[in-house]
């Protein structure tokens, strides 16, 4: 991030996609919203089910993506928030609790950051790490529902929070294959909850909405109540699988069977096929969100994203499996870059809106200068600890 005369903002999200790799750019100024200059894509060849598996190939992608979406903006990307997904990830819920701190008990910032500390004390695998804590309600005295606790009076502070966790290893190949194409990783930002900034409403949040990503190679389930993230899973199974169905039944190639299935929906053997591969998907996302949380309460409904998402009926096929409303998720609230406005951009372009909020509560945290460690700093000691 770098700022100019004119005191805007370059945010970057990179979103690492099983079939493409896609860089986008925006600019921010303290009187404009986020506005997206430039953008870059290549077909992502190393990597499977959101895994790397051919470092170089990745490098060549990232690199290509990078510079072509420099070239557009007419700005240098010097780092991105770096969007990621795969069966390496796993989440949990988990609960903390502390006293409250600050002076005449009324609850300040270090308190509230010290509560989501203790609540994302989790014992995780020895090969993987925390790469987010996300609070769901914070709980004063007993009172619960709470969304921020900040200014508020109480001796005891309580927080849910939804914890992710991922492999270090792939966490690790993905960091070093950006850096290696030149450029810094600020975040590393799970792609379903990007996402969720560029698809899903507020309101929707707060009803209980399940945002289903369905990506080339892996179909990412988050489910929101209350405005919290409650459940996050992946699944390895995507729109590369009906095309490779295609492929085998239709004795075609990859690349025959791929333009077939996005264009000729209308032909019958096709649309079986496909229509078979998605109601599996959508069927174990199904089982994916109420195994996790059986009585949970989807009052908005269901929100599709992803590529696998223009799959034609795909709609009325999840609304049959869950029996529930079903949308379309369109990513919306940035300025600019209307031709990105489809559902394999939502990743993309939530990394944009995560990264400002990100910067935006940095630069609160700054004014009001804490004492304390960097949060991560903590996780990251007490993950030691917990070591087997
Ligand atoms: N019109 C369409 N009909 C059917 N499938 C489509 C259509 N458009 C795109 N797809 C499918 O969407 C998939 C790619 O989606 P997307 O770009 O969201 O994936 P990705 O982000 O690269 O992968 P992942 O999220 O799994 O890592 C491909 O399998 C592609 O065939
Ligand atoms: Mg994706």
């Amino acid at each position: 991030m770098n700022w100019d005369e004119e005191h805007s903002t370059i945010i970057a999200g990179l979103d690492l996609g099983t079939t493409k790799v896609c860089v986008v750019v925006a600019e921010q100024t303290a009187e404009r919203p986020l506005r997206v200059i430039g953008m870059g894509q290549h077909p992502s060849e190393g990597i499977q089910r959101g895994a790397i598996v051919d470092a170089e190939k990745t490098v060549y992608a990232i690199g290509e993506a990078i510079r072509q979406a420099e070239l557009r903006a007419g700005v240098e990307i010097d780092s991105v928030y770096a969007g990621i997904s795969g069966e390496y990830i796993a989440g949990l819920n988990s609960t903390g609790m502390v006293a409250v701190g600050s002076e005449g008990g009324w609850i300040g910032a270090q308190d509230r950051a010290r509560v989501l500390s203790a609540a994302g004390v989790v014992k995780v695998p020895f090969d993987c790490e925390v790469l987010h804590v996300l609070p769901q309600e914070f709980v004063v005295n007993g009172q619960r529902g709470i969304l921020d606790p900040v200014g508020m009076y109480g001796v005891r502070l309580e927080a849910s929070v939804h914890v992710v966790t991922s492999s270090v290893a792939a966490v690790r190949n993905i960091c070093h294959s950006i850096l290696r194409a030149g450029v810094d990783v600020r975040s590393v930002v799970l792609g379903p909850l990007a996402s969720s900034y560029a698809v899903l409403s507020e309101d929707e949040q707060q009803m209980g909405v399940c945002l289903i990503d369905i990506g080339g190679g892996t179909t990412d389930v988050v489910v929101f109540v209350g405005k919290g993230l409650r459940h996050s899973g992946i699944i390895g199974l995507g729109g590369q699988n009906a095309t490779n169905d295609i492929g085998v039944g239709l004795r075609t190639t990859r690349t025959e069977a791929e333009q077939v299935k996005c264009t000729v929906a209308s032909n019958e053997a096709v649309a079986y096929i496909v229509g078979a591969r998605m109601e599996e998907i959508l069927a174990l996302a199904r089982k994916e969100v109420y195994s996790a949380l059986p009585n949970v309460e989807l009052g908005a409904g269901i929100v599709l994203t992803g590529g696998g998402a223009q799959t034609a009926g795909v709609v009325a096929l999840a609304e049959r499996v869950f029996g529930l409303p079903v949308r379309l998720g369109v990513p919306v609230g940035l300025v600019g870059g209307e031709e990105l406005a489809s559902p394999p951009y939502a990743t993309a372009l939530g990394l944009l809106l995560y990264g400002a909020e990100q910067q935006q509560e940095k630069n609160q945290k700054g004014a009001q200068v804490l004492v304390e460690e960097p949060f991560d700093s903590v996780l990251g000691r007490v993950k030691k600890w917990l070591q087997p």
